[in-house]
């Protein structure tokens, strides 16, 4: 069975991929490379022992889109990873945030629609519950005003899909990611932040390799153990691994209804400092920080109830906070290791 990887060269549709692929599926990427790169495809290739198919199309363009599911016409289902994710970028460009990402969405929809492929698996994010009433936070818990366009374009595409499977034939699945990080343990794939990093991990990995002078922990007066925000970490893998299980529980018609959300977390809170504790255990190296002002929009703490996904996916994140910083330590000496053969 083959399924449509969009955004498939990106950081955690890259390892899906793999995933999918382990399990015996045909993958077809889509990607139009504006956040990723080409050699992805190869380093699926090399780990997996085959290459995914690969189309660099933009989902924005509603024709380039549908010519690609009139030439692949056996895909059985989609996982839509293809979207801008920067946060404060999305702040300063909105309408691009918008028109990629709903655009993106719409057509995609309209080209499933046009085809007649029911399965859909949206990446969502934790960011849909802004910093919520209740902790552990549950899927059923309410969703609050987007701190961003980015996250506006979550919900917003979250509603699209759920008006659409409710008056066509079609199935989806939201997965809201809580905070991935880390990358495969081959180290051949991984996130590739493109100029200065917002996420922690990479900022983390980027100081200790001497990228970054070092790392400014914003804010240590939250109201946490040590003060500063908690997060649920969870590797990108264990990740991943949910997508293909969401996949088969709809081509296998388990799903309970047409519309399933999914929290994807390990439900184990972490702050930013015992993240660089455990970063320094793993490295043994010490890590540069200052702790300078919060961020702003910046949520105190937020952790996963993985109730839902443990019982209804069969579903659990095996991998802990150590072995998620080793493996984004391994990916950043991989990518320092590749710039020094180049140059
Ligand atoms: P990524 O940027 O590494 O991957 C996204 C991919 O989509 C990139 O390869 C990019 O080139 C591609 N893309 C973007 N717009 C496109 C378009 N119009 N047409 C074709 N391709 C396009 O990001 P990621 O971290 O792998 O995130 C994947 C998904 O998960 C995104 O939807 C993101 O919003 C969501 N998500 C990510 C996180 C996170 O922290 N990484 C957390 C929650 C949700
Ligand atoms: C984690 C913690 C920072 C950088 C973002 C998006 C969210 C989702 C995941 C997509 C926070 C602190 C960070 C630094 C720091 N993405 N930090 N110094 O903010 O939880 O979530 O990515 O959907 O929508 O908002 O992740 O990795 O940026 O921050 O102290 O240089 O690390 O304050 O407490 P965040 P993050």
């Amino acid at each position: 069975m083959k399924i449509l990887v969009t955004g498939g060269t990106g950081y955690i549709g890259s390892h899906t991929a793999v995933e999918l692929q382990k399990e015996g599926f045909g993958v077809l990427v889509i990607d139009n490379l504006c956040n990723s790169e080409k050699h992805v495809i190869d380093s699926i290739g090399e780990i997996t022992g085959q290459k995914p198919l690969f189309e660099q199309i933009d989902l924005r363009d509603p024709e380039a889109t549908m010519e690609v599911f009139s030439k692949h016409n056996d895909i059985s289902g989609v996982i839509h990873f293809a979207a801008l994710k920067a946060v404060g970028e999305s702040v300063e460009k909105p309408l691009e945030y918008y028109h990629n990402n709903l655009f993106s969405m719409i057509n995609l929809l309209k080209a499933m629609r046009e085809t007649g492929i029911s399965n859909l698996v949206f990446s969502s994010s934790c960011t849909v519950y802004g910093q919520p009433d209740q902790l552990p936070v549950n899927e059923k818990a309410p969703r609050k005003d987007a701190e961003s366009p980015y996250g506006n374009t979550k919900k917003i595409s979250e509603d699209i899909i759920e008006d659409t499977v409710r008056t066509t034939g079609m199935k989806a699945i939201a997965l809201r990611y809580f905070n991935p990080i880390g990358a495969h343990g081959s180290a051949l794939i991984g996130e590739l932040p493109v100029g200065t990093p917002n996420n922690l991990v990479p900022y983390i990995t980027q100081t200790a390799a001497g990228i970054r002078d070092h790392l400014r922990v914003f804010g240590n007066d939250y109201d946490t153990p040590d003060g500063t925000p908690i997060r649920d970490y969870i590797h990108v893998a264990d990740l991943a691994r949910a997508h293909v299980i969401a996949m088969n529980r709809m081509l296998r018609n388990q799903n309970k209804d047409r519309y399933e959300i999914f929290n994807l977390g390990t439900g184990n809170g972490f702050t930013v400092l015992e993240v660089i504790k455990s970063f320094e255990k793993v490295s043994g190296i010490k890590l540069n920080h200052k702790i300078v002002q919060r961020r702003p929009g910046d949520v105190e703490k937020v952790w996963a109830d993985t109730t839902h996904a443990n019982e209804e996916l069969g579903w659990k994140a095996e991998k802990g906070l150590d072995e998620m910083m080793l493996s984004a330590w391994n990916w950043e000496k991989s990518l320092q290791a590749q710039k020094n053969k180049k140059s």
